[in-house]
């Protein structure tokens, strides 16, 4: 069975305070209610407070992304994070292909393919994101958009490096709209992603790889969208900072 992954994509929210605080809140709430989480649960806090973040929760199953880093491995580029300097402080799972990546700092398929380079050579795990505008979806082309964003990055990857992603689909519509996807068009697209893997790395690999989905889940809806039978967790925004809808997410 395929592990159920639950990711806080915490965006440019949160400052040390709110971070640490919240982190170490959410530890005490789990352990000492004994909260049944059958669900891998990954934070995705800001740059200054991955190292803090990452300390807090040692010795827990629970762990910490970041949300980005550079294509390049070091040098002269103001403002930017390496994934060494990642691999540094312990961190070993990053976001990538995220659509506000894409469409505020124009990450595009062939800057991606250089952030996932880099992230192999560190052995940092990639948790890729793609996903169809509204406009793409109305256009009824939603399902090739996805198999080119895939077959333009990840799919340029070995057999033996692709135990290194996981997939989260996020359709752009989705994302902070209070939308979600309907439980019966998130799992088509699930299957139809599982399929591509299915296809150009064998059953094997498809059946083991974790497809997630984001784009407005909460509590309320978290149940149904991730019981699809090729739903195997959610990526989440909004409803991560809250720590009452997470809590119940968690346990959905
Ligand atoms: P949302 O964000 O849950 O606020 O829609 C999801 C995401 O962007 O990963």
């Amino acid at each position: 069975m395929r592990e159920k992954i639950l990711v806080a994509n915490w965006k440019m929210n949160y400052d040390f305070y709110e971070t640490t605080s919240f982190i170490r809140n959410l530890l005490k709430i789990l352990f000492d209610n004994k909260i049944n989480h059958n669900k891998k649960i990954i934070i995705a806090p800001s740059f200054p407070f991955l190292h803090i973040s990452n300390q807090i929760l040692q010795g827990t199953t629970l762990s910490i992304a970041s949300q980005n880093i550079h294509q390049k491995d070091k040098g002269a580029y103001t403002g930017e994070v390496s994934a060494n300097m990642l691999k540094s402080i312990g961190i070993k799972k990053v976001l990538l292909g995220h659509s506000e990546r894409r469409i505020y700092f124009f990450e595009d398929d062939n800057i991606l393919l250089q952030k996932i380079k880099i992230a192999l050579k560190y052995n940092i795990k990639i948790l890729f994101c793609v996903g169809e505008t509204i406009s793409e979806r109305n256009k009824n082309v939603h399902y090739s958009v996805i198999e080119n964003q895939l077959k333009n990055t990840v799919f340029h990857f070995s057999l033996h490096e692709i135990a290194n992603f996981s997939i989260a689909y996020e359709p752009i519509w989705a994302i902070g709209t209070g939308i979600t996807a309907s439980p019966k068009d998130a799992q088509n697209m699930h299957q139809f992603i599982r399929s591509l893997f299915s296809e150009k790395y064998g059953k094997e690999i498809s059946n083991k790889i974790s497809i997630l989905y984001g784009g407005s889940i909460n509590d309320i809806n978290a149940k149904d969208i991730l019981y699809q039978e090729d739903v195997d967790g959610g990526l989440i925004g909004n409803s991560s900072l809250d720590m009452n809808k997470f809590l119940n997410i968690i346990q959905s």
